[in-house]
């Protein structure tokens, strides 16, 4: 009896010890619904209530030692106006107050913020208008304009090696419709995990910048123009693409050039690509690109996934700029992995030209995160495993 009940306990142990950070689903989810059995020294926000610490979640952040502690913020229902950036580079746990811990579309936490960079003469960097930048400096979160985008100094260092946020929702009002890059999110040179998290904009929501590594799961990006875009890797499971409008394209991804090989790109798995309500999709309909190349080294994929009757029959368009095309043949990887719906046209997307239809063994090097991210113990695989 007691050997067995030993190599239980040291199993236990292990099983402990290699998810040291990761909070178990069932304690995180009692900690967001009741406020019990959350980690010790969790920090909480509120504007109204007298058990919260702090007022603002950036107050919470800024109050954060610095150092590789793991640390946990419990964000109490309610809207909080404000931008939030978080630098620290030891681990962060953002968790929003629910009782559908599971149900992204309930979420009962919502930071807005309303700003857009109607400057199209690169004086001002979009990362100014982001509702949230995860970033170890100002430099390393700038897009920077033209192809290559902003020339981050090499020695500039990793920012947050484990971010996780759990239904929070990330909304940027400043239009509704297109008018100039309004982030949700800015995520570069760090890992971040979001987990029934909600994505809100029109133009370029969620930007993954150089070095940004980013898996989101069960969550809603919404928005209309070129709306995931960026240097990085983004990595979108079983979540919901809403279309709110057609512009550009869903994915305007660059590459960047690296001396070493690399698998940067936004891929789209086990989601849905739909039209944000029935009034829009009367409006779109066969016409929302799923994307377009940002520079020639655009990588995206989407893969087992259903697109709705808005996404244009040609799949991916080209992006040319005077005269130029930026799609380049062998390069640019705009593709597409045994997806279904009526957004999906065979013949039409032959005849755009610029669409790759994979086969199982083209799929393969990319078919999992651990394939795209290299290192994925930042990703909460317990919250994954459970469904
Ligand atoms: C984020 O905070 C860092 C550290 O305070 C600061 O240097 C940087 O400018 C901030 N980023 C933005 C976009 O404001
Ligand atoms: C990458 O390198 C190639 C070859 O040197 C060059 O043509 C291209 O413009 C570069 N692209 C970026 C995004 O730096
Ligand atoms: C449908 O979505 C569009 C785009 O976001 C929005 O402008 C409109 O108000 C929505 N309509 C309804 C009925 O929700
Ligand atoms: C598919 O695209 C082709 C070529 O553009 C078009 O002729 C055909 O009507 C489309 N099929 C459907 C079902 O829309």
């Amino acid at each position: 009896m007691l050997p067995s009940i030993l190599s239980l306990l040291g199993l236990l142990l292990f099983a402990l010890e290699a998810n040291a950070i990761a909070i178990q689903p069932i304690s995180r989810q009692t900690c967001q619904s009741t406020g019990t059995h959350c980690p010790p020294g969790t920090l909480v926000v509120s504007t109204t209530s007298k058990h919260a610490s702090h007022k603002t979640i950036q107050s919470a952040i800024n109050s954060l030692p610095d150092d590789e502690s793991p640390q946990t913020i419990l964000i109490l229902e309610g809207t909080y106006t404000e931008q939030v950036n978080i630098t620290r580079s030891g681990p962060v746990t953002l968790l929003g107050q629910t009782t559908s811990p599971k149900d992204a579309s309930r979420n009962r936490v919502r930071i807005n913020w309303a700003a857009g960079n109607r400057d199209n003469t690169g004086g001002i960097d979009n990362v100014f208008f982001s509702v949230m930048v995860v970033a170890p400096t100002l430099e390393a979160s700038l897009t920077g304009t033209g192809p290559t985008g902003y020339p981050v100094p090499a020695d500039t260092p990793f920012g947050n090696k484990d971010f996780r946020v759990y239904n929070v929702d990330f909304d940027n009002t400043w239009a509704e419709y297109s008018d100039g890059p309004a982030h949700a999110l800015s995520l570069s040179r760090a890992n971040g995990g979001f987990y029934h998290c909600g994505f809100y904009s029109y133009q370029d929501t969620v930007y993954i910048g150089k070095l940004g590594n980013a898996y989101f799961y069960e969550s809603i990006l919404a928005g209309q123009t070129d709306f995931l875009y960026g240097f990085g890797t983004a990595w979108i499971q079983s979540s919901a693409l809403q279309l709110r409008g057609c512009g550009g394209g869903i994915t305007a991804w660059k590459g960047t050039n690296t001396t070493i090989p690399n698998k940067y790109g936004a891929y789209i798995v086990d989601s849905s690509v739909r039209a944000a309500n029935a009034s829009i999709a009367a409006d779109i309909k066969g016409a929302c690109a799923l994307g377009r190349p940002w520079n020639s080294q655009h990588r995206s994929i989407f893969a087992r996934s259903y697109e709705d009757g808005s996404v244009d029959p040609r799949g991916y368009i080209d992006w040319v700029v005077d005269g130029v095309s930026r799609f380049e043949e062998g390069v640019t990887l705009m593709a597409e992995y045994r997806v279904h719906g009526p957004g999906v046209n065979e013949t039409a997307r032959v005849e755009g030209g610029v669409t790759s239809v994979l086969g199982q063994e083209e799929w393969e090097m990319y078919s999992t995160p651990q394939k795209v991210f290299g290192d994925t113990e930042w990703i909460d695989w317990e919250v994954v495993k459970e469904n």
